[in-house]
Protein backbone atom coordinates (compact mmCIF):
# COMPACT_ATOMS: atom_id res chain seq x y z
CA UNK A 1 0.00 0.00 0.00
CA UNK A 2 1.41 3.49 -0.80
CA UNK A 3 -0.70 5.25 2.00
CA UNK A 4 1.00 5.28 5.10
CA UNK A 5 -1.44 5.04 7.72
CA UNK A 6 -1.31 6.27 11.65
CA UNK A 7 -0.34 3.21 12.94
CA UNK A 8 -2.65 3.32 15.72
CA UNK A 9 -6.33 3.57 16.55
CA UNK A 10 -7.68 6.33 19.26
CA UNK A 11 -8.98 5.69 22.42
CA UNK A 12 -9.89 8.66 24.23
CA UNK A 13 -10.13 11.77 22.69
CA UNK A 14 -9.52 15.72 23.72
CA UNK A 15 -12.26 18.25 21.93
CA UNK A 16 -11.01 21.09 20.07
CA UNK A 17 -12.81 24.19 20.55
CA UNK A 18 -13.25 25.96 17.17
CA UNK A 19 -13.14 29.70 17.08
CA UNK A 20 -14.19 32.25 14.80
CA UNK A 21 -11.68 34.68 12.61
CA UNK A 22 -13.45 37.54 14.55
CA UNK A 23 -12.47 35.70 17.90
CA UNK A 24 -9.25 34.90 17.39
CA UNK A 25 -8.29 38.64 15.78
CA UNK A 26 -9.59 39.83 19.17
CA UNK A 27 -7.85 36.98 21.17
CA UNK A 28 -4.52 38.57 19.19
CA UNK A 29 -4.94 41.76 20.12
CA UNK A 30 -5.25 40.94 23.44
CA UNK A 31 -2.14 39.03 23.63
CA UNK A 32 -0.45 41.98 22.47
CA UNK A 33 0.45 39.50 19.39
CA UNK A 34 2.27 37.27 21.32
CA UNK A 35 0.77 33.62 20.67
CA UNK A 36 2.79 32.86 23.70
CA UNK A 37 0.02 34.57 25.36
CA UNK A 38 -2.87 32.94 24.25
CA UNK A 39 -4.86 30.19 26.33
CA UNK A 40 -3.87 26.75 24.91
CA UNK A 41 -7.92 26.29 24.93
CA UNK A 42 -8.23 28.96 22.23
CA UNK A 43 -5.52 26.94 20.10
CA UNK A 44 -6.96 24.50 17.49
CA UNK A 45 -4.24 23.44 16.02
CA UNK A 46 -0.86 23.78 18.59
CA UNK A 47 2.52 23.58 16.55
CA UNK A 48 4.55 25.77 18.99
CA UNK A 49 6.32 22.30 20.31
CA UNK A 50 6.87 18.80 20.02
CA UNK A 51 8.25 18.86 23.70
CA UNK A 52 6.09 17.36 26.22
CA UNK A 53 3.18 17.09 23.91
CA UNK A 54 2.90 13.66 22.71
CA UNK A 55 0.38 11.63 23.36
CA UNK A 56 0.90 8.54 25.49
CA UNK A 57 -0.60 4.83 24.83
CA UNK A 58 -2.11 2.52 26.75
CA UNK A 59 0.79 0.65 27.64
CA UNK A 60 1.81 4.09 28.93
CA UNK A 61 -0.99 4.96 31.25
CA UNK A 62 -0.87 1.35 32.11
CA UNK A 63 2.59 1.91 33.59
CA UNK A 64 0.95 5.26 35.19
CA UNK A 65 -0.70 2.81 37.33
CA UNK A 66 1.76 0.23 38.20
CA UNK A 67 4.08 2.59 38.95
CA UNK A 68 5.90 2.06 42.16
CA UNK A 69 6.04 5.40 44.66
CA UNK A 70 9.20 3.52 46.80
CA UNK A 71 11.21 6.37 47.54
CA UNK A 72 14.47 4.20 46.99
CA UNK A 73 14.89 1.27 44.59
CA UNK A 74 11.14 1.47 43.39
CA UNK A 75 10.03 -1.31 41.03
CA UNK A 76 9.85 1.54 38.29
CA UNK A 77 13.36 2.51 38.34
CA UNK A 78 14.82 -0.83 38.03
CA UNK A 79 12.57 -1.28 34.75
CA UNK A 80 13.86 2.30 33.70
CA UNK A 81 17.43 1.40 34.45
CA UNK A 82 16.96 -1.89 32.35
CA UNK A 83 15.17 -0.04 29.27
CA UNK A 84 17.59 2.57 28.79
CA UNK A 85 20.62 0.47 29.42
CA UNK A 86 19.96 -1.76 26.97
CA UNK A 87 19.32 0.98 24.55
CA UNK A 88 22.31 2.74 25.19
CA UNK A 89 24.95 0.48 26.92
CA UNK A 90 25.89 3.29 29.41
CA UNK A 91 27.14 2.29 33.01
CA UNK A 92 25.33 4.93 34.59
CA UNK A 93 22.04 6.45 34.39
CA UNK A 94 20.62 9.87 35.98
CA UNK A 95 17.32 10.14 35.88
CA UNK A 96 15.87 14.38 35.77
CA UNK A 97 12.90 16.26 35.27
CA UNK A 98 13.67 17.19 32.02
CA UNK A 99 16.51 17.89 29.59
CA UNK A 100 17.93 21.16 30.82
CA UNK A 101 18.39 19.79 34.39
CA UNK A 102 20.59 17.02 33.19
CA UNK A 103 22.49 20.23 31.21
CA UNK A 104 22.69 22.00 34.18
CA UNK A 105 24.31 19.04 36.18
CA UNK A 106 26.73 18.37 33.56
CA UNK A 107 28.12 21.85 32.89
CA UNK A 108 27.82 22.29 36.77
CA UNK A 109 30.42 19.70 37.06
CA UNK A 110 32.60 20.19 33.85
CA UNK A 111 31.89 23.87 32.85
CA UNK A 112 33.00 26.61 33.94
CA UNK A 113 35.47 30.27 33.27
CA UNK A 114 37.71 29.69 30.25
CA UNK A 115 36.28 26.22 28.92
CA UNK A 116 35.16 26.17 25.25
CA UNK A 117 32.37 23.42 24.45
CA UNK A 118 31.41 23.13 20.67
CA UNK A 119 29.06 21.31 19.39
CA UNK A 120 27.09 21.57 15.73
CA UNK A 121 24.68 23.67 16.92
CA UNK A 122 23.79 23.96 20.83
CA UNK A 123 19.90 24.15 21.56
CA UNK A 124 19.20 27.35 24.14
CA UNK A 125 19.08 26.01 26.79
CA UNK A 126 22.13 23.86 26.68
CA UNK A 127 23.88 27.32 25.89
CA UNK A 128 22.33 28.82 28.66
CA UNK A 129 23.69 26.51 31.26
CA UNK A 130 27.01 26.29 29.65
CA UNK A 131 27.27 30.22 29.72
CA UNK A 132 25.87 30.29 32.93
CA UNK A 133 28.81 28.32 33.96
CA UNK A 134 30.99 30.93 32.72
CA UNK A 135 32.04 28.79 29.53
CA UNK A 136 31.55 29.62 26.06
CA UNK A 137 29.62 27.30 23.69
CA UNK A 138 30.71 27.37 20.07
CA UNK A 139 28.54 26.07 17.50
CA UNK A 140 30.39 24.49 14.37
CA UNK A 141 27.77 22.99 11.85
CA UNK A 142 28.84 22.82 8.50
CA UNK A 143 28.14 25.39 6.38
CA UNK A 144 25.21 23.72 4.54
CA UNK A 145 23.46 24.05 7.65
CA UNK A 146 22.70 27.03 7.12
CA UNK A 147 21.69 26.91 3.88
CA UNK A 148 17.41 26.70 3.52
CA UNK A 149 17.62 25.53 0.28
CA UNK A 150 20.51 23.14 0.51
CA UNK A 151 19.59 19.98 0.09
CA UNK A 152 22.16 17.78 2.19
CA UNK A 153 20.98 15.17 3.67
CA UNK A 154 22.69 15.66 6.64
CA UNK A 155 22.68 19.53 7.50
CA UNK A 156 22.88 18.73 11.22
CA UNK A 157 26.98 17.66 10.49
CA UNK A 158 29.53 18.99 12.63
CA UNK A 159 32.50 20.23 10.62
CA UNK A 160 35.16 18.43 11.27
CA UNK A 161 37.74 20.66 9.89
CA UNK A 162 36.43 23.54 11.87
CA UNK A 163 36.93 21.19 14.95
CA UNK A 164 40.02 20.53 14.73
CA UNK A 165 41.24 24.14 14.24
CA UNK A 166 38.77 24.68 16.94
CA UNK A 167 40.44 22.41 19.33
CA UNK A 168 43.99 23.49 18.27
CA UNK A 169 43.33 26.98 18.51
CA UNK A 170 42.14 26.67 22.15
CA UNK A 171 43.61 23.93 23.12
CA UNK A 172 42.40 20.39 23.98
CA UNK A 173 42.61 21.29 27.72
CA UNK A 174 40.39 23.99 27.57
CA UNK A 175 37.77 21.62 25.90
CA UNK A 176 35.54 20.02 28.63
CA UNK A 177 33.26 18.21 26.35
CA UNK A 178 32.16 18.38 22.65
CA UNK A 179 28.17 17.77 22.11
CA UNK A 180 26.38 16.63 19.22
CA UNK A 181 22.91 17.37 18.82
CA UNK A 182 20.65 14.94 17.54
CA UNK A 183 18.56 15.72 15.39
CA UNK A 184 20.07 19.47 15.01
CA UNK A 185 16.97 21.25 16.71
CA UNK A 186 18.51 24.70 16.32
CA UNK A 187 19.51 23.88 12.65
CA UNK A 188 16.36 23.16 11.63
CA UNK A 189 15.61 19.68 12.93
CA UNK A 190 18.64 18.23 10.20
CA UNK A 191 19.88 14.94 11.35
CA UNK A 192 23.89 14.20 11.87
CA UNK A 193 25.01 10.87 9.64
CA UNK A 194 26.40 7.85 11.18
CA UNK A 195 29.69 9.00 9.89
CA UNK A 196 29.97 12.30 10.99
CA UNK A 197 29.31 11.10 14.76
CA UNK A 198 31.91 8.14 14.22
CA UNK A 199 34.31 11.13 12.59
CA UNK A 200 33.62 13.74 15.67
CA UNK A 201 34.12 11.10 18.26
CA UNK A 202 37.39 9.68 16.52
CA UNK A 203 39.09 13.33 16.64
CA UNK A 204 37.70 13.92 20.47
CA UNK A 205 39.31 10.61 21.84
CA UNK A 206 42.42 10.90 19.82
CA UNK A 207 42.69 14.90 21.56
CA UNK A 208 41.58 13.20 25.08
CA UNK A 209 38.17 15.23 25.17
CA UNK A 210 34.83 13.55 26.07
CA UNK A 211 32.09 13.05 23.54
CA UNK A 212 28.65 13.92 24.23
CA UNK A 213 24.95 13.21 22.69
CA UNK A 214 22.42 16.13 22.92
CA UNK A 215 19.77 12.98 22.40
CA UNK A 216 16.87 14.08 22.89
CA UNK A 217 15.47 13.06 19.29
CA UNK A 218 17.71 10.37 19.10
CA UNK A 219 15.02 7.74 17.72
CA UNK A 220 14.18 10.18 14.77
CA UNK A 221 17.93 10.81 13.88
CA UNK A 222 18.60 7.28 13.58
CA UNK A 223 15.76 6.59 11.40
CA UNK A 224 16.77 9.36 9.06
CA UNK A 225 20.24 7.60 9.42
CA UNK A 226 18.90 4.45 7.99
CA UNK A 227 16.66 5.58 5.62
CA UNK A 228 19.03 8.53 3.95
CA UNK A 229 22.77 6.82 4.58
CA UNK A 230 24.67 4.36 2.24
CA UNK A 231 24.79 0.93 3.78
CA UNK A 232 22.12 1.54 6.50
CA UNK A 233 18.89 0.01 4.86
CA UNK A 234 19.65 -3.05 6.37
CA UNK A 235 19.96 -2.04 10.35
CA UNK A 236 17.71 -2.03 12.43
CA UNK A 237 16.68 1.42 14.08
CA UNK A 238 17.78 -0.13 17.30
CA UNK A 239 21.01 -1.35 16.28
CA UNK A 240 21.92 1.70 14.82
CA UNK A 241 20.65 4.26 18.02
CA UNK A 242 23.23 2.02 19.67
CA UNK A 243 26.14 2.25 17.55
CA UNK A 244 25.21 6.44 18.20
CA UNK A 245 25.20 6.05 22.13
CA UNK A 246 28.23 3.76 21.62
CA UNK A 247 30.42 6.21 20.24
CA UNK A 248 29.65 8.47 22.98
CA UNK A 249 31.03 8.93 26.58
CA UNK A 250 27.70 10.34 27.94
CA UNK A 251 24.24 11.66 26.86
CA UNK A 252 21.69 14.26 27.79
CA UNK A 253 17.68 13.65 27.27
CA UNK A 254 15.05 15.51 27.18
CA UNK A 255 12.80 12.35 27.19
CA UNK A 256 9.82 15.49 25.92
CA UNK A 257 10.64 14.33 22.71
CA UNK A 258 11.26 11.01 21.87
CA UNK A 259 10.88 9.35 25.28
CA UNK A 260 7.04 9.77 24.58
CA UNK A 261 6.30 11.41 27.28
CA UNK A 262 4.99 14.81 28.99
CA UNK A 263 7.94 15.30 31.36
CA UNK A 264 11.27 13.49 32.35
CA UNK A 265 14.68 13.64 31.29
CA UNK A 266 18.07 11.56 31.42
CA UNK A 267 21.96 12.33 32.36
CA UNK A 268 24.35 9.16 30.93
CA UNK A 269 27.56 8.68 31.08
CA UNK A 270 30.45 6.21 31.37
CA UNK A 271 32.92 7.85 33.54
CA UNK A 272 33.15 6.43 37.49
CA UNK A 273 34.53 9.51 39.05
CA UNK A 274 32.57 11.91 37.30
CA UNK A 275 29.01 10.03 37.95
CA UNK A 276 29.63 10.21 41.62
CA UNK A 277 29.59 13.52 41.59
CA UNK A 278 26.82 13.73 39.35
CA UNK A 279 24.69 11.56 41.90
CA UNK A 280 25.56 13.96 44.92
CA UNK A 281 24.63 17.19 42.79
CA UNK A 282 21.12 15.31 41.38
CA UNK A 283 20.33 14.44 45.07
CA UNK A 284 21.26 17.69 45.80
CA UNK A 285 18.69 19.51 43.62
CA UNK A 286 16.83 16.84 41.39
CA UNK A 287 15.82 14.44 44.05
CA UNK A 288 17.67 11.04 45.24
CA UNK A 289 19.21 8.46 42.86
CA UNK A 290 16.33 6.53 41.76
CA UNK A 291 13.59 8.94 41.14
CA UNK A 292 15.30 12.21 40.15
CA UNK A 293 12.92 14.73 40.64
CA UNK A 294 10.10 12.48 38.89
CA UNK A 295 7.31 10.30 40.12
CA UNK A 296 7.90 6.61 39.80
CA UNK A 297 4.69 6.36 37.63
CA UNK A 298 7.03 8.89 35.04
CA UNK A 299 9.47 6.18 35.34
CA UNK A 300 7.52 3.60 34.10
CA UNK A 301 6.01 5.81 31.18
CA UNK A 302 9.30 6.95 30.25
CA UNK A 303 10.77 3.57 30.19
CA UNK A 304 7.80 2.58 27.76
CA UNK A 305 7.91 5.24 25.58
CA UNK A 306 11.71 4.95 25.03
CA UNK A 307 10.63 1.31 23.40
CA UNK A 308 8.06 2.35 21.84
CA UNK A 309 9.61 5.03 20.13
CA UNK A 310 12.07 2.43 18.45
CA UNK A 311 8.72 0.42 16.53
CA UNK A 312 9.69 1.20 12.90
CA UNK A 313 6.11 1.39 11.73
CA UNK A 314 5.73 4.25 14.34
CA UNK A 315 8.65 5.53 12.95
CA UNK A 316 8.28 5.49 9.47
CA UNK A 317 4.62 7.38 10.35
CA UNK A 318 6.33 9.91 12.02
CA UNK A 319 8.98 11.15 9.73
CA UNK A 320 6.48 10.59 6.74
CA UNK A 321 3.49 12.76 8.21
CA UNK A 322 6.19 15.57 8.72
CA UNK A 323 7.82 15.09 4.89
CA UNK A 324 4.40 15.29 3.53
CA UNK A 325 3.70 18.80 5.38
CA UNK A 326 6.81 19.80 3.72
CA UNK A 327 6.26 18.28 0.57
CA UNK A 328 2.77 19.90 0.27
CA UNK A 329 4.24 23.09 1.41
CA UNK A 330 6.95 23.15 -0.95
CA UNK A 331 4.68 22.42 -3.74
CA UNK A 332 2.27 25.68 -2.75
CA UNK A 333 5.37 27.61 -3.28
CA UNK A 334 6.70 28.35 0.15
CA UNK A 335 10.27 27.99 1.05
CA UNK A 336 10.32 25.54 3.36
CA UNK A 337 14.39 24.45 5.33
CA UNK A 338 14.97 21.61 3.07
CA UNK A 339 14.81 18.56 3.22
CA UNK A 340 12.29 18.02 6.03
CA UNK A 341 13.95 17.44 9.02
CA UNK A 342 12.58 15.34 12.07
CA UNK A 343 9.90 17.14 14.24
CA UNK A 344 9.18 19.83 12.44
CA UNK A 345 9.25 22.03 9.42
CA UNK A 346 10.58 25.59 9.32
CA UNK A 347 8.87 28.25 7.17
CA UNK A 348 11.76 30.37 5.47
CA UNK A 349 9.56 33.56 6.72
CA UNK A 350 11.95 36.02 5.05
CA UNK A 351 11.02 34.73 1.71
CA UNK A 352 7.39 34.50 2.55
CA UNK A 353 7.33 38.04 2.99
CA UNK A 354 10.03 40.13 1.38
CA UNK A 355 8.44 43.29 1.76
CA UNK A 356 9.14 42.74 5.30
CA UNK A 357 12.81 44.01 6.68
CA UNK A 358 14.24 41.54 9.17
CA UNK A 359 13.81 44.92 12.05
CA UNK A 360 9.74 44.86 11.16
CA UNK A 361 9.85 40.74 12.22
CA UNK A 362 8.43 38.82 9.24
CA UNK A 363 8.56 35.35 11.45
CA UNK A 364 6.28 37.45 13.88
CA UNK A 365 3.73 38.57 10.85
CA UNK A 366 3.74 35.22 9.68
CA UNK A 367 2.98 33.68 13.55
CA UNK A 368 -0.08 35.72 13.49
CA UNK A 369 -0.97 35.50 10.19
CA UNK A 370 -1.57 31.93 10.85
CA UNK A 371 -3.61 31.98 14.22
CA UNK A 372 -5.74 34.55 12.75
CA UNK A 373 -6.50 32.42 9.91
CA UNK A 374 -6.69 29.10 11.59
CA UNK A 375 -6.10 28.89 15.06
CA UNK A 376 -2.56 27.85 14.09
CA UNK A 377 0.35 28.20 16.73
CA UNK A 378 3.73 27.88 15.40
CA UNK A 379 6.61 29.99 16.92
CA UNK A 380 8.55 32.81 15.62
CA UNK A 381 12.70 31.50 15.42
CA UNK A 382 14.02 34.60 13.75
CA UNK A 383 14.72 38.58 14.93
CA UNK A 384 12.52 38.14 17.43
CA UNK A 385 13.93 35.10 19.04
CA UNK A 386 17.60 35.60 18.73
CA UNK A 387 17.81 39.18 17.71
CA UNK A 388 18.74 42.33 20.62
CA UNK A 389 20.68 44.86 21.15
CA UNK A 390 24.46 45.02 21.49
CA UNK A 391 25.89 45.61 24.71
CA UNK A 392 28.95 47.11 23.50
CA UNK A 393 28.07 48.71 20.14
CA UNK A 394 24.71 49.32 20.60
CA UNK A 395 23.56 48.15 17.21
CA UNK A 396 20.80 45.50 16.46
CA UNK A 397 21.99 41.77 15.98
CA UNK A 398 20.29 39.77 13.87
CA UNK A 399 20.21 35.84 13.18
CA UNK A 400 21.25 34.58 9.83
CA UNK A 401 17.75 33.10 9.22
CA UNK A 402 14.19 34.44 9.69
CA UNK A 403 12.51 31.11 10.17
CA UNK A 404 8.72 30.27 11.37
CA UNK A 405 8.82 25.93 13.32
CA UNK A 406 5.84 24.05 12.80
CA UNK A 407 6.83 21.49 15.89
CA UNK A 408 4.75 18.37 15.11
CA UNK A 409 3.55 16.67 18.65
CA UNK A 410 4.18 13.01 18.52
CA UNK A 411 0.90 11.06 17.89
CA UNK A 412 -1.14 13.46 18.63
CA UNK A 413 -2.84 15.23 15.24
CA UNK A 414 -3.40 13.15 11.96
CA UNK A 415 -3.33 13.81 8.07
CA UNK A 416 -6.35 16.13 8.04
CA UNK A 417 -4.83 18.14 10.96
CA UNK A 418 -1.63 18.44 8.86
CA UNK A 419 -4.09 19.18 5.44
CA UNK A 420 -5.89 21.73 7.36
CA UNK A 421 -2.55 23.47 8.58
CA UNK A 422 -1.14 23.24 4.31
CA UNK A 423 -4.69 24.68 3.70
CA UNK A 424 -3.67 27.54 6.25
CA UNK A 425 -0.50 28.50 5.34
CA UNK A 426 -1.22 28.43 1.47
CA UNK A 427 -4.09 30.60 2.06
CA UNK A 428 -1.86 33.47 4.27
CA UNK A 429 0.48 32.64 1.49
CA UNK A 430 -1.64 33.53 -1.28
CA UNK A 431 -2.73 36.99 0.16
CA UNK A 432 1.09 37.28 1.81
CA UNK A 433 1.49 40.64 0.31
CA UNK A 434 -1.27 42.18 2.86
CA UNK A 435 1.21 40.72 5.69
CA UNK A 436 2.13 44.06 7.75
CA UNK A 437 5.43 44.14 10.29
CA UNK A 438 5.64 44.60 13.46
CA UNK A 439 7.35 46.88 16.48
CA UNK A 440 8.34 45.62 20.01
CA UNK A 441 6.49 47.69 22.38
CA UNK A 442 8.05 46.26 25.96
CA UNK A 443 10.22 43.68 25.86
CA UNK A 444 12.67 42.26 28.92
CA UNK A 445 16.32 41.61 27.97
CA UNK A 446 16.46 38.25 28.23
CA UNK A 447 14.21 35.57 26.36
CA UNK A 448 12.20 38.14 25.34
CA UNK A 449 10.06 36.24 22.82
CA UNK A 450 8.03 34.43 25.71
CA UNK A 451 6.70 38.02 27.13
CA UNK A 452 7.45 40.89 24.79
CA UNK A 453 4.38 43.14 23.53
CA UNK A 454 4.04 43.84 19.83
CA UNK A 455 1.85 46.78 17.55
CA UNK A 456 1.08 45.94 13.94
CA UNK A 457 2.52 48.98 12.00
N1 LIG B 1 18.12 19.96 23.77
C1 LIG B 1 17.37 20.08 22.67
C2 LIG B 1 17.94 19.74 21.33
C3 LIG B 1 16.03 20.52 22.78
O1 LIG B 1 15.28 20.64 21.67
C4 LIG B 1 15.51 20.84 24.05
C5 LIG B 1 14.14 21.35 24.21
C6 LIG B 1 16.34 20.67 25.17
C7 LIG B 1 17.64 20.22 24.99
C8 LIG B 1 15.87 20.98 26.57
O2 LIG B 1 14.99 20.01 27.02
O3 LIG B 1 12.87 21.30 27.45
O4 LIG B 1 13.27 19.03 28.46
O5 LIG B 1 14.53 20.98 29.28
N2 LIG B 1 13.44 21.78 23.25
C9 LIG B 1 12.06 22.26 23.28
C10 LIG B 1 11.67 22.78 21.92
C11 LIG B 1 11.77 23.20 24.39
O6 LIG B 1 10.54 23.35 21.82
O7 LIG B 1 12.40 22.61 20.96
P1 LIG B 1 13.85 20.36 28.11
Amino acid sequence: MKTIIEPFKIKMVEPIKLTTRAERESMLRRAHFNVFQIPAEDVIIDLLTDSGTSAMSAEQWAGIIRGDESYAGARSWYRFEKVLRDLTGMPHILPTHQGRASERILFELIGGPGKSIPSNNHFDTTRGNIEHSGANAVDLVIDEGTKPRSRHPFKGNLDSVKLERFIEDVGAEHVPVCMLTVTNNSGGGQPVSLANIREVSAICHRHGIPFFLDACRFAENAFLIKSREPGQQNRSVREIAREMFDLADGATISAKKDGLVNIGGVLLMRDDSLAKRADNLLILTEGFVTYGGLAGRDLEAMAQGFTEVLDEDYLTYRLRSVEYLGERLLAAGVQIVEPPGGHAIYIDAAAFCPHLPPEQFPGQALVCALYARAGIRSVEIGSVMFGGVDPDTGESTRPPMELVRLAIPRRVYTQSHIDYVVEAVSEVFVHRHELRGFRILEAPPVLRHFTAKFEEL
